[in-house]
């Protein structure tokens, strides 16, 4: 039997910053706002100073049903280039000149629509459009990667035709069907863990030998982080770094725990686990820790060396992979210092656990302290999945994704 039930839109009930450049397609972006608003999407239209010189503020007004917004100071409400961006699903630039992405990804808020990107913690979905030469143009082409590393900027286009300046080549806007498909893609994965809670731990512990001595690694976080930050983007309803890296900053509407030693690793982990989801362990723990804590800085001459004195530590991810409940997931991390698959898949199968990722912290170049990273994930059942080296924020998601598989 037919179902009476129509799918529901994906942008419908959506707020949508629909953002406009100054480029002759900007008419074209006419036909999108009222294509949104017949989805049932909250549209609130916003023109750069350009922008204006190609398409009337009233026709937008009009069919947005709110008033578009041409400068810096309008402020419908109390500073509106906050409190706007920040409460949209997603930010639509369409057209996007090469000047409005270059300056996006120096962070330059120099208009209510740069600035509001800036303020905003959505996805960012960029129709570009130009001239072939200036798409081209090495500089263009670096704002651009750069702002994809940071997996929340995305780019629809620009397609391949006649362009205004009178020759063919890329740089026209983006077919307006592909970029609301992109819009309604990118509003799922936005929400994709909803409802999840997710805990995760990052960095390497501190294990103190006395009071200004202590053992650790170079594990620097940064993967924690970004998977936290990732599991934010992606929607979902809790999410806890455990941490004891202290540069990285705090997670962006999470909670952020620093910790120093894997006891206090380990309590806050058990504190959390039992309400948990999804459980990622990136932490570098310690494998050893010192028999005994001084609290004195031990003497060189006759005290030191007799008593550095270790034992195995605690294993935090052997513990909760104990307690597991069926459908938590749980995602044990491994440092190898080669593509070391066989440790790896040993790993797994002596722990209650979902998945590993493997990476090399033999490579300067990625790893350890580095932005990047480039992984190999195993599954349980033995299955293997090479993830390229990329920047640590695009192997969250990858990770995320395998999650959600
Ligand atoms: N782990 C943990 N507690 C420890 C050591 C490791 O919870 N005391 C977790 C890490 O967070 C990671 C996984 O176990 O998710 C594997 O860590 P790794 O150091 O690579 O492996 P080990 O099991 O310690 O094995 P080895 O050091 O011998 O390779």
């Amino acid at each position: 039997m037919e179902s009476n039930k129509k799918a529901v839109d994906p942008l419908s009930g959506k707020k949508i910053l629909l953002g406009i450049t100054g480029g002759i397609a900007a008419y074209k972006t006419a036909g999108i706002c009222s294509r949104l608003k017949k989805k049932g999407s909250d549209v609130f239209c916003v023109l750069t100073p350009n922008a204006e010189k190609f398409i009337n503020p009233v026709t937008l007004s009009a069919l947005s049903g709110h008033r578009t917004v041409t400068d810096m100071f309008d402020n419908h409400e109390k500073v509106y280039h906050v409190s706007l961006p920040q409460s949209c699903d997603i930010i639509l630039i369409a057209p996007a000149t090469a000047n409005t992405i270059s300056k996006i990804a120096n962070g330059i808020c120099d208009n209510f629509l740069t600035t509001s990107v800036v303020s905003s913690s959505c996805p960012v979905l960029i129709a570009p459009a130009m001239n072939e030469n200036m798409w081209i143009n090495p500089i263009i082409q670096n704002n651009i990667k750069k702002l994809e590393q940071y997996g929340r900027y995305f780019f629809s286009g620009p397609g391949k035709g006649k362009l205004a300046c009178g020759t063919e080549g890329t740089g026209r806007m983006q077919e307006e069907d592909i970029i609301i498909e992109d819009m309604e893609n990118l509003v799922v994965l936005n929400n994709d863990l909803k409802g999840k809670k997710v805990l995760v731990t990052a960095g390497g512990t501190r294990e103190n030998i006395d009071s200004v001595r202590y053992i650790s690694n170079y594990s620097s976080g940064k993967m924690g982080y970004e998977i936290s930050m990732e599991a934010v983007f992606r929607g979902a309803e809790e999410v806890i770094l455990i941490t004891t890296a202290r540069n990285s900053g705090k997670i962006f509407k999470g909670k952020t725990i620093l910790v120093n030693n894997t006891a206090e690793m380990k309590d806050m982990v058990l504190k959390y686990f039992n309400d948990a989801d999804i459980i990622i362990m990136t932490a570098a723990v310690s494998d050893v820790v010192p028999q005994k804590k001084f609290e004195y800085k031990l003497k060189k001459k006759d005290e030191l060396f007799e008593n550095l004195k270790f034992r195995e530590n605690d294993n935090i991810l052997e513990i909760i992979s104990e307690k597991k409940k069926k459908d938590q997931i749980i995602v044990g991390f491994a440092a190898e210092s080669s593509q070391n698959i066989a440790n790896a898949i040993e790993k797994i199968n002596k722990r209650n656990i979902d998945f590993i990722v493997l990476n090399d912290i033999s490579r300067n170049d990625i790893g350890f302290e580095s932005d990047y990273n480039e992984i190999t994930i195993i599954d349980k059942d033995g299955k293997i999945r090479k993830v390229p080296k990329a920047k640590k924020r695009l192997i969250a998601r990858e990770i995320i994704d395998h999650i959600l598989k």
